[in-house]
């Protein structure tokens, strides 16, 4: 069976002493161990103090990004080796908010943001840092409306793990994020959820095989909050939870990792 694996995203948040006491009470809530894998994702700037926050605590490491060069002339950027001495095991990689919301804006207002091929580049570097990389993929509402949804994971799926070699496949942890589910409070039906993790799936045993397809986590991220977590866990091929917004709230994190648990009866 997969583990589950439920990571928080603090995206761009909290101040260091407010990092601090949300660790805190993460783990206070948690406990000394975890059924599950747990991983915080903090602004890089405090990836060195929140290694300290979480030592001895079940909690892992993640950071938000990264860049593809190992070093360089890339001024404002981390490498890959550069996060791993932070202590951190995970990083995000083609958010979507970084692959449609970051960056100059187009006269249409139109961000073109980060694409599959520089995503895979980040995959490989991530792995060839002994990393894992969490990768994000996801439909906008126009997408879903125009019944895209499955063809625009198909070529996210195509195109992000292109750099993957079949030996690292079963490592890779994908998150489903819904561009419309992100930070609106609506999130997928578990039969929307149940749907695009199987053609994910699906998609995942053409390119890599049953054997690594199905050791694969899947995590379904877009507003996930304590009481939708339970069901949206329990779907068959949802194995963990990106979650954005009530992850900088110690009690609604904790729970949804209890929910988590008890979904999949453990
Ligand atoms: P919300 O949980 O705030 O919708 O954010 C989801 C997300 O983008 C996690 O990466």
């Amino acid at each position: 069976m997969r583990k589950p694996f439920v990571a928080g995203n603090w995206k761009m948040n909290l101040d260091l002493a407010s990092a601090r006491s949300l660790v805190e009470g993460i783990a206070k809530g948690l406990g000394a161990t975890s059924k599950i894998d747990v991983a915080i994702c903090p602004p890089s700037i405090y990836l060195f103090p929140m290694a300290k926050a979480v030592a001895g605590t079940p909690i892992a490491l993640g950071a938000q990004n990264c860049w593809s060069e190992p070093s360089g002339a890339f001024t404002g950027e981390v490498s890959a080796a550069m996060v791993k001495e932070t202590g951190c095991r995970y990083v995000i990689l083609g958010h979507s908010e970084r692959r449609n919301t970051i960056g100059p804006k187009d006269a249409n207002g139109r961000v073109a943001g980060e694409s599959n091929a520089m995503i895979a580049a980040k995959v490989r570097a991530v792995f060839d840092n002994g990393l894992i990389p969490i990768v994000c993929i996801g439909e906008t509402l126009a997408q879903r409306d125009a019944n895209e949804t499955e063809s625009v994971l198909t070529s996210q799926i195509a195109g992000s793990l292109e750099s993957v070699k079949p030996d690292e496949a079963k490592k890779l942890v994908i998150a489903y994020e819904p561009v419309w589910a992100i930070g609106t409070g609506r999130t997928a039906s578990t039969a929307q959820a149940q749907a695009a993790h199987a053609h994910i799936r699906g998609q995942l045993v053409e390119r890599f095989g049953a054997g690594a397809a199905n050791a694969i986590r899947i995590q379904y991220g877009g507003s996930v909050k304590p009481d939708n977590a339970r069901e949206l866990m329990s779907c068959a091929d949802v194995d963990g939870a990106l979650v954005g917004g009530a992850s900088l709230k110690p009690d609604d994190f904790v729970k949804i990792i209890q929910e988590t648990i008890s979904a999949n009866d453990l």
